[in-house]
């Protein structure tokens, strides 16, 4: 069993993911970094994190296949032996104008939903044996912990389209109840981050991307947008500390909600 402690994080060849990966790294753990479709920029974060001095095993995984988070656990398991914290960032959308009813349909809700709410809940459930026998959670339970990457927009009524932020909303209530259901031994919370830097949004507003950028540093109580690694901080904060803190869903947007809706 490896001596440090391990991290797994869900999409992380990219973005937020990637941030986390490279965050926990830096702190000395062993991370699995995990990735559905593009091996390469995984494996370039995991040389990332091993240049840290630490272990990195990357992971092929689409987090909406039950049996594929099964198999990520158990890479996890035989390669170190544990797994202390669990980040789930991995997330789908479509980007629909609000307005544009009839731009969603009910398989944009299901594929959305398989990713961001039965995704995480299934890779929860495959890793909650090993977050349990953690060394550093059976010392001291509440060391283990889930990290949930929600949105402001399940707050809002804001963001790439409603099935997203409906399904962002389910995330947060499911955090409330894997808290309960996962006490005392491990500690789940949830991120809600506002406009994050990455190839996420770039990608999916296109052109338009640059003007939404101005709009929310013009409207942000602290005139700033959210870089990755603002996340990762967070997702450091609530997973590895925060040890009285569980159920809690994190709002982490410059200030955007203060201001007028
Ligand atoms: N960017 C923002 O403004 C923002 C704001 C609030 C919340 N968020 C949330 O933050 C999370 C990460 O977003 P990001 O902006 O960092 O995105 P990103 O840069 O596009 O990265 C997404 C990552 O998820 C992986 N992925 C996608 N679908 C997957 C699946 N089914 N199974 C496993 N991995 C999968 C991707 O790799 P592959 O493509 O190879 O699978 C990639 O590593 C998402 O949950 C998103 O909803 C983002």
């Amino acid at each position: 069993m490896s001596e440090r402690r391990v991290c797994v994080v869900s999409g992380s060849s990219s973005g937020i993911g990637a941030a986390t990966v490279r965050r926990f790294a830096a702190e000395g753990w062993d991370v699995v970094v995990n990735f559905s479709r593009q091996r390469e920029p995984a494996e370039a974060v995991a040389a990332q994190c091993t240049a840290l001095g630490v272990r990195a095993l990357v992971v092929k995984a689409d987090i909406s296949d039950d049996k594929q988070c099964h198999d990520l656990a158990a890479q996890t398991l035989d390669t170190f032996g544990r797994a202390d914290v669990l980040v789930n960032n991995a997330g789908a959308t479509k980007f629909v104008a609000l307005k544009n009813l009839d731009g969603l349909q009910a398989e944009d809700f299901h594929r959305i939903y398989a990713v961001n709410v039965v995704g995480s809940y299934q890779l929860s459930r495959a890793l909650v044996p090993l977050l349990r026998t953690a060394p550093a959670g059976s010392a001291l339970k509440q060391q283990s912990g889930i990290v949930n990457i929600s949105s402001v927009a399940s707050m809002m009524g804001r963001g790439s389209s409603i099935a997203y932020m409906a399904s962002k909303g389910a995330l947060n209530a499911m955090t409330v109840g894997l808290a309960r259901a996962l006490a005392p031994d491990i500690r789940v919370n949830a991120i809600a981050p506002g406009l994050v830097e990455t190839p996420w949004l770039k990608e999916g507003l296109g052109a338009r991307y640059d003007q939404f950028r101005q709009e929310w540093v013009e409207r942000a109580a602290l005139e700033d947008t959210i870089q990755p690694e603002d996340v990762a901080d967070a997702a450091w904060w609530l997973g590895a500390g925060a040890l009285k803190t569980t159920g809690e869903v994190l709002l982490l947007d410059a200030g955007f909600r203060l201001t007028k809706a």
